[in-house]
Order: structure tokens, then sequence, then C-alpha cells
């Protein structure tokens, strides 16, 4: 039987439109499950929608719809989004679906009747202007309550507690017994740092009378939960009748990892006798000037424009390579134009064009057969099995830009190799060594392109396929088979012309 592999991203706010950061946590996603996908893993690959809370009810208000109506309209633009991505997802979970409200139910009533969750009373400053409660960070430097509260009054309020303190004891021993739980393990010491301070118990309720657009409490219908006891239950709730449970990943940024993903879920699963998930994978931000990207900043959305204008694939290559998983990183257009230039459109596209133009010129279409004992053809075959075992390893860690990197420097070798053999001078050449040379400079070449367009499937899936279907081959579903250098072109007939990239000239100016 093959493995089963279920991978989820956090599930996006429906408070406003997608921007970066949205965009780039799927992309990641897609990438990782079609890699196991092409491992022959059967994948189950999950994302959605988060819906409700203060902020949906408050939007919807001001836009004089209902919540449902509201968060509709932002699962299109979400949805239209992860299709112009070529996001490969199996399901997509909204947390208004009956079938989540129904697990998220069972779950309370369960820690309820086991006595794990409570009614109990907190005293808390609240601004009367704008309708919310503060905390100490919301003082000035002086301690005061900045002017836009206007007056700030104690109020006390009645809520219900998950005791998670009782847990965090097993959440520091779960932690430090499995190394793999949070990735990077940079963000795991983090995690165990915060562990230090003891735990406060959870807040999971609103009353009613503040805030309606969630799911009610079973045992209280006075009070409705509150955000993340509702918005990490999808993970379980999307699977539950599928049999999927545990997750292999969890793909979520930096920003709700603590306490949220590796202190409150696990905590909860552990409360209701449910297997924590193996790993989180946490990744950084992208910032745009060194800003974060995000809906408040109103700095992002444009960024997703850019995917139509250089093309799907340029634009998950550019997120894909740029970002080190766990790290931070700068969005920058010019940035992006360089590497589509430097790395897809010349380094990778001129690599096709070259091969196409001399098989085309000097064999009909048809790839020739190496010449026998090549030395050239045994240093790319080395690298070849280097590159392959870099990537498989970047890849078994989700470090896909060190893959990537890997990878062009093998690209960077066909350009290299081809440079020095200069084929254009050997075709003019009448000795028969010399057409040797040819027969075995483009077989090679062909061969490593077709192994760089099975690896690079997981990224770049419609290129590889153009690539793929260019030099005469079947597009392959899984590795298997496949990544052994074995000349498996020769005899092939392949495409007069393939433009993968366009001049960025071309591609800026068209409309
Ligand atoms: O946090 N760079 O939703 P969200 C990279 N609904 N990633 C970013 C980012 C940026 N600039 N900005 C946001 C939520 N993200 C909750 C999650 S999960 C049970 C509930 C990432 O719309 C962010 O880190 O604010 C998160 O993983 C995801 O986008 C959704 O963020
Ligand atoms: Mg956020």
């Amino acid at each position: 039987m093959s493995r089963s592999f279920y991978i989820t991203t956090a599930i996006d706010y429906a408070n406003g439109a997608p921007h970066l950061g949205h965009a780039y946590e799927k992309v990641l996603s897609d990438v990782i499950a079609r890699h196991h996908r092409m491992l022959g893993e059967k994948v189950h690959f999950l994302t959605g929608l988060d819906e409700h809370g203060q902020k949906v009810q408050q939007t919807a208000q001001k836009l004089k719809v209902e919540p449902q109506q509201f968060v509709d309209g932002i699962a299109v633009i979400f949805q239209e989004m992860l299709k112009n991505l070529q996001i490969s997802n199996d399901d997509y979970i909204r947390t208004t679906q009956p079938r989540h409200q129904k697990v998220v139910q069972d779950f309370l009533q369960k820690l309820y009747d086991q006595g794990l969750i409570y009614l109990g009373k907190k005293t808390d400053w609240y601004s009367t202007r704008q309708e919310q409660f503060l905390t100490d960070k919301d003082r000035d430097e002086n301690g005061n309550w900045p002017e836009i509260y206007g007056e700030v009054t104690q109020t006390t309020e009645e809520n219900y507690y998950f005791k998670l303190s009782q847990f965090q004891p097993w959440l520091i021993e779960h932690i430090q017994s499995h190394p793999d739980f949070i990735n990077p393990s940079f963000r795991r010491k983090q995690v165990l740092e915060f562990l230090k301070e003891p735990l406060n118990d959870l807040c999971i309720s609103r009353p009613k009378s503040r805030l309606t657009w969630g799911i009610e409490l079973p045992f209280d219908r006075q009070f409705v939960t509150y955000v993340w006891f509702d918005a990490l239950t999808n993970y379980y709730s999307a699977v539950v009748e599928k049999g999927l449970w545990p997750a292999d990943i969890h793909v979520i940024g930096k920003d709700i990892l603590s306490p949220p993903h590796a202190v409150y879920w696990p905590c909860m699963l552990k409360a209701l006798g449910i297997e924590p998930p193996k790993q989180l994978l946490v990744h950084g931000w992208w910032t745009i000037n060194s800003q974060k990207a995000s809906k408040s900043a109103g700095n992002a959305a444009d960024t997703l424009a850019l995917a139509k204008l250089y093309g799907t694939d340029a634009f998950r290559y550019y997120l894909s390579r740029e970002m080190v998983v766990g790290q931070d990183a700068d969005f920058s257009e010019k940035v992006f134009a360089d590497k589509y230039k430097a790395d897809l459109s010349h380094n990778l596209g001129n690599l096709v064009n070259r091969l196409l133009t001399m098989v085309g010129r000097h064999y009909q279409g048809t790839v020739p057969a190496p010449a026998a004992d090549e030395e050239s053809e045994k240093s790319l075959r080395q690298l070849w099995m280097q590159t392959e075992k870099k990537y498989l390893a970047s890849f078994a860690e989700c470090q896909i830009s060190h893959a990537l990197e890997a990878l062009w420097v093998f690209i960077s070798a066909m350009n290299a190799y081809i440079e020095n053999r200069a084929p254009w001078k050997l075709a003019k050449s009448t000795d028969p060594l010399d057409k040797a040379r040819l027969d075995s400079c483009l077989a090679l070449v062909a061969e490593g392109l077709r192994l760089v367009s099975i690896v690079l499937t997981p990224v770049l899936p419609e290129t590889c396929a153009k690539l793929q279907s260019t030099l005469g081959l079947d597009s392959p579903r899984l590795y298997e088979g496949q990544l052994s250098w074995s000349q498996r072109c020769t005899g092939l007939k392949v495409a007069e012309k393939c433009i993968l990239f366009p001049p960025i000239e071309t591609v800026a100016e068209s409309p």
C-alpha cells in the first residue's frame, strides 16, 4: 500500500483580499504536495478559509451585508487565486461549513464533559470608543491609554476557559522528544523558551452580546467560541471522515506558530485523546521595502498581478527560489525581473533553444545517440548524480530554495559545456571525431534537460510539461524509473522551437 501524506496550509482570514503572504504559503505547500505525489504517495492537500470572528462581523456590518454573504464573496476571490497559481489542493474547507461546525461543537462538548472547560471571570480594560478589550501592551510609553481609545474602564466579563496550563509538562516533553515537530529547529528552540514561563488557561468564548458571528458553545448558547479554537479544528474536521489524521505537515507563517499552533493545538488534541500533527513547517514573512506584506499595510496586492504579467510558473519560481524557508525575504519586482531573465529566460530557456536549433539543423530534428566513452558524458553524469541527491535531500527538509540552487548549478554546467564544445563549430568540421563529439554533445544536453524537466515539475508544472512535449517525451506522473541518467531522448523527434519564457521586454509590454 502506498503511504499517504496529508498536508495543510493555514486557513486565511476572510476579512480582506488575498495578498503575497497568502500566495506564497499556498505555492510552498503546493510544491511539497506535488513532490510527494511524484514520490508515489497518496497525497491529501487541504487549504481553506477562516470565516468567523469580530473583524468579519464588523466589515460585513460596514458593508451592510450579512456576514455569510460577505465571506461567500471572499471565498470566491481566494479560490480564484488558487486557480491562477495552479494550486493542486484536494479540498477547500470553510469554517462556516456544517461539517466543520459539527466537529468544533463535538470537541467543545467532549472537553466540557471531561471538566476541561470551565466558566471563569476576568477583569479587563475596555475601550468603549473602540469597542475592544485592551492589554498593557496598548499603553503608550508613559503608561497611559492613547487618545484613540477614548475613555478606558475596567470591565468584568464571564467566559469559558480551556485548562491549557495542565498540559504544559506534556507539551514540553513532546516537543523535546520529537525534534521534527517544529521545522526549522531554531523556531523549536524559541517555542521551548516560551514554555519556560507558566501558561495561562485559554479563553475560548465570547458572549453573544459582543460577538454573534461564530460557532455556538453546545453547552451554553449565550456564547460563541472564539477564533483559534474554531480555526485550528479545521485540520481535523476536514478529514475526520477520510481517516487521514494525523497531518504530516501544517505549513504556517511565523506569526501563528506560538502559541496557536505550537501550544493551543497540540494541547487541545492531547486533551481529546487525539494524536498531534507530525510537523509544523514554519515560514518567515515576505516584506516589501522591509515592511511586512499585509492586508492592513495594503502593500502586497499588486505583487499578485505580477503572476499574470510574468506567468504563473515564473512567479512560483521566484517565490520558491527567493525565500529560504524559515527566514524572511524582501519582495522586489526588480529582482524578480532579473531572475526571470537570468535563470529562466537565459539559463534554461536559451539552453533548450540551442538544443532544438542544432538538432533541427544537423539531425532533421531527431536526437542522436552519444558516442561511446565520452569523458564529458562521465562528468555531466556525475554532476547529475550529485545534483539529484542534493535536490531530493533539500526537498525532504522542505528547503525548496536549496533544491533549486543545486539544480541551477547543473543547468549552468550544461550551458558551460555547450559553450566549450561549441557544437556550431563541430558541425562545420569534416573530422569524423568531431561528428562523434557533436552527437554526444546534443545527446547529453537532451538527457540533462529531460532530467531537469522531471525534478522541476513540482515547482514549474506547466513549463515542465511543455518542455517534455517539446523533447518528444510523455510527462511522467512519478519520479520512479525516471531519475537515472539513461539517454532516453535518443531517437526522439523534437520540436523546432519552444519559447518557455518570452523576453522580459515583450512580457512587460504585453497588455
Ligand atoms: O493567521 N509573508 O490568517 P491570515 C508570509 N486565519 N506569510 C504571511 C504574510 C507575509 N507577509 N502575511 C500572512 C491567519 N502570512 C489565521 C490562521 S490557521 C488555523 C488560522 C501567512 O490570513 C500567515 O503567517 O492572517 C498565515 O500562515 C497565513 O498567511 C494566513 O494569514
Ligand atoms: Mg495575519
